[in-house]
C-alpha cells in the first residue's frame, strides 16, 4: 500500500494482506488537525491510550477511560479519508472477560466509526480476540512491551530478552492464531522482531523493534517533539514543535506587553456616524 496508490480507507484484511510488502506506515492522533495532517500519508491511524500521558498529563496509561477514548476517537474520525482508523481498548475495558471486551470494543467502535480496536496482551488474550474476530470486531494485538501492564512488568524495560524470548515468540503466535489481523511488536530486540515477523503469518508494526518488521507506528507528539516529558531510545523527532511552539508565546508576550501587538493589521477601523 502507498499514500498514493490508495483510494478508500483500508480494511482489516487489507492491512492484513500488506505483510511482507512495502512497510505500513502509522501514527497516533487524538484530535481531528492531527488526523487530517497524516491521513494521506498514513495506511492507518491508532488512537492510542498514549493519549492520556501526552495530552492530558496522565502518568500512565492506566487512568484512560472508555469516554475518554470515545471522545478521541470520534475527533480523529472527523480528520480521516483515506487512512484506516484502529481504536485502543483503554485498561480495564477488556481483561475481566471475552463478554466484557466485546460489549465495550462494540461500544468503542459504534460510537467512533473504528475499523478494529486494538488491545495489550499475547497468550492471555488469544481467547478473547477469537471471541471478538468471530463476532465482527478486527483486533489488532500489542505484545512486547505493554504500558498497560507496568505495574506487573516493572517498568518500561526491553521485553523478549533471554529466558523472556520464547515467551515472546509464543505471545505472538498465539494472537496471530487467535486471528489478530496485525501485531504491535514494542520495545523488543531487533533479531527477535525479525525473527517474530519471518515466523507469523499477520503483519508486525514495530515501535522500538526493528526497520524488518512489516510497519512502522510512534506516538505523533514524540516524532513532532510536542511530548518532551522524557524521550524513549526508539523515538526520533522529526520537528521540535515543543520548542518553536515556545518561542512562538514568548515573542507574542514580549509584543503584547511592548502593545507592539496587535499591529494595525489585525485592528478594524472605526466607521463614525456622520453628524
Ligand atoms: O497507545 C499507543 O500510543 C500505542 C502505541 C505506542 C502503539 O499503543
Amino acid at each position: 500500500m502507498s499514500a498514493t496508490a490508495k483510494k478508500s480507507a483500508p480494511m482489516a484484511d487489507d492491512i492484513r494482506a500488506a505483510k511482507g510488502g512495502t512497510p505500513l506506515v502509522s501514527l497516533t492522533a487524538y484530535t481531528t488537525p492531527m488526523a487530517q495532517m497524516m491521513d494521506a500519508h498514513c495506511d492507518f491511524v491508532l488512537v492510542g491510550d498514549s493519549v492520556g500521558m501526552v495530552l492530558h498529563g496522565l502518568p500512565s496509561t492506566l487512568g484512560v477511560t472508555m469516554e475518554m477514548m470515545i471522545m478521541h476517537g470520534q475527533a480523529v474520525a472527523r480528520g480521516l479519508k483515506s487512512a484506516m482508523m484502529v481504536i485502543d481498548m483503554p485498561f480495564g475495558s477488556y481483561e475481566e472477560s471475552p463478554q466484557q471486551a466485546f460489549a465495550n470494543a462494540a461500544q468503542l467502535m459504534a460510537e467512533t466509526n473504528a475499523g478494529a480496536v486494538k488491545l495489550e496482551g499475547g497468550v492471555a488474550m488469544a481467547e478473547t480476540i477469537a471471541f471478538l474476530v468471530a463476532r465482527g470486531i478486527p483486533v489488532m494485538a500489542h505484545v512486547g512491551l505493554t504500558p498497560q501492564s507496568i505495574n506487573t512488568l516493572g517498568g518500561y524495560k526491553v521485553q523478549g530478552r533471554g529466558d523472556a524470548r520464547a515467551m515472546l515468540m509464543a505471545d505472538a503466535q498465539a494472537v496471530s492464531d487467535a486471528g489478530a489481523f496485525a501485531v504491535v511488536l514494542e520495545k523488543v530486540p531487533a533479531g527477535l522482531a525479525d525473527e517474530v515477523t519471518a515466523q507469523i503469518e499477520i503483519p508486525t508494526i514495530g515501535i522500538g523493534a526493528s526497520a524488518g518488521c512489516d510497519g512502522q507506528i510512534l506516538v505523533v507528539d514524540d516524532m513532532l517533539g510536542l511530548f518532551t516529558a522524557f524521550k524513549a531510545k526508539f523515538v526520533k523527532r522529526y520537528a521540535h514543535l515543543a520548542n518553536d511552539g515556545e518561542a512562538a508565546i514568548a515573542a507574542y508576550a514580549e509584543e503584547v506587553r511592548a502593545r507592539t501587538f496587535p499591529a494595525q493589521e489585525h485592528t478594524f477601523a472605526d466607521e463614525v456616524p456622520a453628524k
